[in-house]
């Protein structure tokens, strides 16, 4: 087990509320703040104070009702006026931190700051000092080198450099992949480097962008190269195809074993508010929240996550839904890729008993439907359950059983089509079921009954009573065990009914 917990730093309030089509006002910031704490997040940086009065506002009144244990951080670019106005916005915060940046990479100073870089180095240099004069004992300071994974050819002025900014005040250093053109590979390559060169004491930062989709592997790969400080955003919202994901990262080092502060069981109800609040909907197949994330449709995945149902390493599922706060019920999609398990488990928890070779027997009818419309709705399925197993068509066409009034013995009068030729007889027995046997053995309808029993069927939802349900099983005409099922909401009929449909299977 790594015993160094991650810190983890969440920009969805400034990289990610600068990337919306409609960036948030206070009040909508104070309830992803409030779902932050409630994540466990150990620092949320709260906006870019100096790009508009809103923000101000915001980054100021989230000062005011931060928690004590958290870290409160507002952005400003490597100039006064910016750098003061953060430190205004977090006067009131308990644990305040001034973040600012500039770009170090050859292509960013030569090209957009149009600077040489012993120029941007006292830039960065004096904007930390300048940081840290406002911050005193009860702040600290955070520098970013923008576009620091497009810095492998000038490394060593960028960590020259930061050994300065470090000696001037800046506690914590965050690397950012602000475009993501650098391998995971090369990137903790270079962390590494700057780690092994920088006091012991200076915290080491990743901050990921996703334009190629490796965030979340730079990111986690980062934390075991020495980075403690992680930043990531909600939902993977931010500039372009976003910032690291924090759900996945968290699970990430959770399935490392990793210990942290966050309480992942929130994470899914702050995921798909985080998306209504965004405007930025959750893909479906987007790991973890996405509505797809955690079904199964083939037949081999969905028996193998069944068989592993409630383990840390469950086949074919990368967490526990529950784990995340997502319904325990993984989602069992019911598709022509489907098989049996599927079926068995639909069909038993919609409330309606079904055994594994009903299932299998009514799998072919399932997957013919499937073919023709793709997943089948639940409704669909159960209405294929009932034509396949409760009203099974065939030769025989049960029409009618009622007691007799006969003081004598117990008789029965059964009425009853086979091949389009109408039977009406008169049958006795010790019950409703012998005696349906018995007529039917005498008109040459003989069956051999291996077992019975009967099932009180639950009360639908509003409320009607239970139907019964009857279980026979017949021995077919290989010898082999066919289970018939009758549902009506008279036992006799029930019976009858159970009899009919296995006379019909068995003769199909
Ligand atoms: O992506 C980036 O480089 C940034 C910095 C301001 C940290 O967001
Ligand atoms: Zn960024």
């Amino acid at each position: 087990m790594n015993k160094r917990k991650p810190f983890f730093y969440d920009v969805t309030l400034r990289d990610g509320n600068q990337a919306l089509k409609k960036p948030w006002n206070t009040k909508q910031k104070k309830i992803i703040f409030d779902y932050l704490i409630e994540l466990g997040v150990n620092g949320v940086e709260v906006g870019f104070s100096g790009s508009s009065p809103m923000d101000f506002e915001a980054c100021q009144y989230l000062s005011t009702v931060a928690p004590e244990h958290v870290v409160i951080s507002g952005l400003a670019r490597a100039i006064d006026k910016d750098i003061l106005k953060v430190a205004e916005a977090l006067k009131e915060a308990p644990k305040p931190r001034i973040h600012t940046f500039i770009a170090l990479s050859p292509f960013n100073m030569q090209y957009v700051l149009k600077k040489s870089p012993e120029d941007v180095r006292k830039i960065a240099v004096d904007a930390v000092g300048y940081a840290k004069e406002l911050m005193g004992q009860k702040g600290e300071v955070q520098f970013s080198v923008e576009h620091f994974g497009d810095c492998s050819e000038n490394l060593s002025f960028v960590i020259d450099s930061l050994k300065e900014v470090v000696n001037a005040g800046a506690k914590i250093v965050n690397l950012p992949n602000t475009v993501e053109r650098t391998r995971p590979f090369e990137f903790i390559n270079m962390i590494k480097a700057v780690k092994e060169e920088l006091p012991d004491d200076t915290i080491i930062s990743v901050h990921c962008h996703n334009d190629l989709g490796m965030a979340t592997a730079t990111t986690v790969e980062s934390y075991f190269a020495g980075a403690t400080q992680l930043e990531c955003c909600l939902n993977g919202l931010g500039e372009r195809a976003g910032n690291t994901n924090f759900y996945e990262v968290v699970t990430s080092l959770y399935n490392c074993d990793v210990e942290s502060t966050v309480d992942m069981s929130k994470i899914y109800e702050i995921a798909v508010t985080v998306a209504e609040m965004s405007g930025v909907p959750i893909y479906e197949k987007s790991p973890l929240i996405g509505p797809d994330a955690l079904a199964h449709r083939s037949g081999i995945h969905q028996d193998g996550a069944l068989k592993t149902k409630g383990m840390k390493k469950g086949a074919y599922r990368p967490i526990e839904p529950s784990l995340i706060g997502r319904d325990d019920e993984e989602h069992l999609g019911l598709t022509s890729q489907s098989g049996k398990t599927a079926i068995y488990e639909i069909i038993n928890k919609a409330g309606y008993p079904i055994t594994i070779e009903e299932a299998i027997r009514i799998s072919p009818a399932i997957k013919n439907k499937a073919e023709q419309i793709g997943e089948l709705p639940l409704n669909t399925i159960l209405g294929i359950y009932v034509n396949e197993i409760l009203e099974v068509k065939g030769p025989f066409v049960f029409n009618k059983f009622k007691r007799l009034e006969d003081d004598n013995k117990e008789a029965y009068f059964l009425d009853f089509d086979h091949n389009n030729k109408t039977y009406q007889i008169e049958c006795y027995g010790d019950g409703p079921l012998e005696s349906c046997l018995n007529g039917l053995a005498e008109l040459g309808f003989p069956q051999k009954l291996l077992h019975y029993e009967q099932l009180a069927l639950a009360e639908d939802e509003k409320g009607a009573s239970a139907d019964a349900m009857s279980i026979i099983h017949f021995e077919d005409k290989n010898g082999d065990t066919i289970v018939c099922r009758g549902k009506d909401h008279s036992t006799t009929k029930a019976n009858v009914k159970a009899i009919f449909n296995g006379l019909n299977l068995i003769n199909k």
